[in-house]
């Protein structure tokens, strides 16, 4: 079976900042709450105009430049999102017509904060199988058009982003090596966004009663982030015969500094073996990993060869964690 390696990586983030003081003058809350409670001092938020699929088309084009590629290459395009334009056509679809990807076909990924990881798996897994050769995974979502910015347990958190990598075919050694996913549905009332769906559509009702934003149990999502952070990479290493000290970075979900480093801790890590960009982006939901990647790689943290391990915890729950030679 052939292998799977990511072969080019590029990020967006729209040039509009929101920061600790900034949210101060909007809800009850101050800079060193949020720093110490989160680790986050400030994101990015996208122009009233500017939609996921715009922020997507940037990073996809960023790979496409990288690799010196024309989109007509790509074999599939899989976007990892929430927060997607409209309910459909997919933003994959937008995607596909923007970049002129003819040929390449795709779909939208939904796994909240794990879709990044899910989407490395599945296009990891269409390579392997031998019936892809160019796969371009993006993860982007435009967080602020769901946040409720008069709630302070949720609106400190998010940010908006997009990032992208494209996998492609891999010599034996190099690449994928492994994953491990699981969701568990029944966290999904802890962290969800309960109106606009069949369930319940949009009225004025739901409107008044701001259904459409995120509504979360912080206290409950953080101790299952925590745990599960811990077990999997844990049951992943175990599964290839590694232990932490074999890994030379984690690459985690970017929801909260203090989860990090408590599953970090449990697992056994040094500092210089887990990445934390939190503090610039705050959580972008599937478009944190490739972010963090991006800021290991420009800063010497991460280099070819190197044993990496991508890791999410999401609303879902969605659970997800692989493996590669960097
Ligand atoms: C949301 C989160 C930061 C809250 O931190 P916490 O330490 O759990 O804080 P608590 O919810 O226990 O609240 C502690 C106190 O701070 C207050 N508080 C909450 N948000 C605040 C804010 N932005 N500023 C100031 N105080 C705040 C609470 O009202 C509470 O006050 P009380 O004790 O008077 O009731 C934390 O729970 C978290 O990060 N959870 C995971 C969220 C997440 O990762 N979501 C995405 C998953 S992909």
């Amino acid at each position: 079976m052939p292998g799977a390696k990511i072969t080019a990586l590029a990020c967006y983030v729209p040039p509009g900042v929101l920061t600790n003081e900034d949210l101060e003058k909007m809800v009850e809350t101050n800079d060193q709450w949020i720093v110490e409670r989160t680790g986050i001092r400030k994101r990015h938020i996208a122009a009233p105009e500017v939609a996921t699929s715009d922020m997507a088309v940037e990073a996809a084009r960023g790979v496409l430049t990288q690799r010196g590629i024309p989109a007509t290459d790509l074999d599939a395009i899989i976007v990892c999102t929430v927060t997607p334009d409209m309910l459909f056509p997919s933003t994959a679809c937008l995607v596909q017509d923007r970049l002129g990807a003819r040929g390449a076909w795709g779909f939208d990924l939904v796994a909240a904060c794990s879709g990044f990881v899910y989407g490395l798996t599945t296009a990891a897994h269409f390579v392997m199988a031998g019936t892809h050769r160019k796969v371009l995974v993006i993860g982007a979502d435009t967080m602020s058009r769901v946040i409720d910015y008069t709630d302070r347990g949720t609106c400190i958190l998010f940010g908006d982003g997009a990032g992208a990598m494209l996998i492609e075919p891999a010599a034996e050694g190099e690449g994928f090596i492994g994953f491990l996913n699981e969701v568990d549905g029944s966290g999904g009332d802890y962290l969800k966004m309960p109106a606009g769906g069949s369930r319940m559509p949009a009225t004025a009702e739901t409107v008044a009663q701001r259904l459409h934003y995120v509504k979360q149990d912080g206290q409950q999502v953080f101790k299952y982030a925590v745990r599960k952070t811990f077990e999997m990479c844990r049951d992943l290493l175990a599964r290839h015969g590694l232990t932490a000290q074999d890994v030379k970075l984690l690459i985690p979900h970017q929801a909260n500094r203090r989860i990090i480093m408590a599953a970090a801790e449990r697992l056994g890590l040094r500092c210089d073996q887990v990445m934390i960009n939190i503090e610039r982006y705050g959580n972008t939901t599937a478009a944190t990993i490739p972010l963090a990647a991006r800021d290991a790689v420009e800063a010497g943290r991460l280099h070819k060869g190197d044993l990496v391990v991508f890791a999410a915890v999401g609303a879902g729950f969605t659970v997800g964690a692989n493996l590669w030679r960097w």
